[in-house]
């Protein structure tokens, strides 16, 4: 059922207070673990700057139009992913509005472990606990606390009820307001880091892996797939929350520049953590393909031996912890609105939503401790599921997406509510009916081809 529009605005008290707030939401929910955690360990295992340069290429041919897809959708449906793909006669293709939702919920799940790590970094590093630990044992400090399961898990159970807390208060005051604060922030300590860990001698070596290509690199099928998953990850596309969070923008007609701010904001941030992580992976000799933990064992290093490092670390993580915060928010308000629109109360659904994310989030938890034996495909069970979330159902997903925007909205209609300019507006229509869809069906066949 399609609710009436009194109903959708009474239970919207969730508006973004203008343009410069839905900006802010945009890029909260886009900058988060994935710039720093995610980015440094799937560049670190594809080849560094071969990967960087396909993945900027993914960014700008295939990540900003399906991101502005999702605006275009946004516009028509107040919150409710059901709607946005109510087309006339488009029945069947609500179920991407489900598949979405449940993929999001799944994505929540392991998210709040990685970021119950950060916010047991950054209270270790508030208490003094790490501050004083010498950087080459902090590798080891790592794997101690990652293989303790009521440190996984509690600290899980926290970050979920704080982003419960939040989605249950609304979106407007909260998210927009931490977003706008603390992610200009968060990027000035990114940069401190990385100018630091750049003039460490030995660094050098981290330069090169980011940005010098290694073309051979180019001939691994598995990268296409690793970049693509990973730009998905990163700006936050594919299912849907961000036509939840376009949908409560309202149209201005100018959602194109914002598309487009959200994609070089959330790039440049990644590439900037790259230049904070790799030089010191080469400076104290670790392995750039370590996996998952690596931005966790590299960044708490350059703490250990840089002036004041124990102020940095504490503000870091903490800036961190929040950075994840806004984006898990952005990934419970999905399943939370679509309850929210059918008479559920928002506390409760967010309650409700957050609790059986956690459930679900714990053998993520368990997975780096207790079940570390347990593999599935030689992947622990967090990478496994980051691995088939971003790789295999974020693209699937979008690609629905891209598909139902091309091919079955009017597309005077979608040009119009892209706001770009006539030509351009047919420009992008191209590319969301050909080259995206093209482009991301090969990159998802190929490394089961060949
Ligand atoms: N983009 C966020 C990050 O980089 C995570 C995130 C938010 C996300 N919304 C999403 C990931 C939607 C996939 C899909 O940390």
């Amino acid at each position: 059922m399609v609710r009436t529009d009194a109903t959708v605005i009474d239970s919207a008290g969730d508006a973004w207070t203008g343009r410069a707030g839905f900006i802010a939401a945009a890029i909260g929910s886009a900058v988060g673990l994935g710039n720093i955690w995610r980015f440094a360990y799937v560049a670190g295992e594809n080849g560094g700057a071969a990967f960087l340069l396909v993945y900027a290429v993914i960014v700008v041919l295939i990540g900003l139009p399906v991101l502005l897809s999702e605006f275009v959708l946004g516009t028509r449906s107040r919150g409710d992913i059901l709607a946005a793909f109510s087309a006339p006669g488009a029945g069947r293709w609500r179920w991407v509005g489900v598949v979405a939702t449940l993929v999001a919920f799944l994505i929540l799940s392991y998210y709040s472990v990685i970021a119950g790590w950060a916010c047991r970094y950054f209270w270790a590093y508030a208490s003094g606990t790490l501050a004083a630990l010498p950087q080459e044992a902090l590798p080891a400090e790592f794997e101690r606390f990652a293989s303790d399961p009521r440190q996984t898990v509690g600290w899980h159970a926290l970050f979920i009820a704080l982003a419960a807390f939040v989605v249950s208060a609304g979106v407007a005051g909260g998210i927009e307001r931490a977003s706008r604060l603390l992610m200009p922030l968060l990027g000035v300590i990114i940069i401190v880091l990385a100018a630091y860990a750049v003039s460490l001698p030995g660094a050098g070596g981290g330069l090169v892996f980011l940005f010098s290509p290694d073309w051979s690199a180019l001939r691994h099928p598995q990268l296409y797939l690793a970049a693509l998953g990973q730009a998905f990850f990163s700006l936050g596309v594919g299912i849907g929350v961000m036509v939840v969070y376009a949908s409560y923008a309202g149209n201005d007609g100018r959602h194109a520049s914002v598309a487009a701010a959200v994609a070089a904001g959330d790039t440049l941030f990644a590439v900037v953590a790259g230049m904070a992580v790799f030089p010191i992976v080469f400076a104290f000799g670790l392995d750039p393909a370590y996996g998952p933990a690596l931005a966790f064992v590299t960044l708490p290093q350059v703490f250990a031996v840089m002036p004041g490092g124990w102020w940095v670390a504490t503000a870091f993580f903490f800036l961190l912890s929040a950075a994840a915060l806004t984006s898990a928010v952005s990934l419970l308000e999905v399943p939370v609105a679509l309850l929210a629109r059918r008479g559920v109360s928002r506390p409760w659904a967010a309650l409700g939503v957050a609790a059986l994310a956690f459930v679900v989030g714990v053998p993520s938890a368990l997975g780096t401790g207790p079940w570390r034996e347990l593999t599935i495909a030689g992947l622990q069970i967090l990478d496994a599921i980051d691995f088939v979330s971003a790789n295999l159902l974020l693209p699937v997903v979008g690609l629905a997406v891209v598909i139902y925007v091309g091919w079955r909205l009017p597309a005077q209609q979608a040009i119009s509510a892209s706001g770009l300019p006539h030509a351009l507006g047919c420009a992008w229509l191209l590319v969301v009916r050909y080259v995206a869809p093209l482009a991301m069906a090969v990159f998802l066949l190929t490394p089961a081809l060949v």
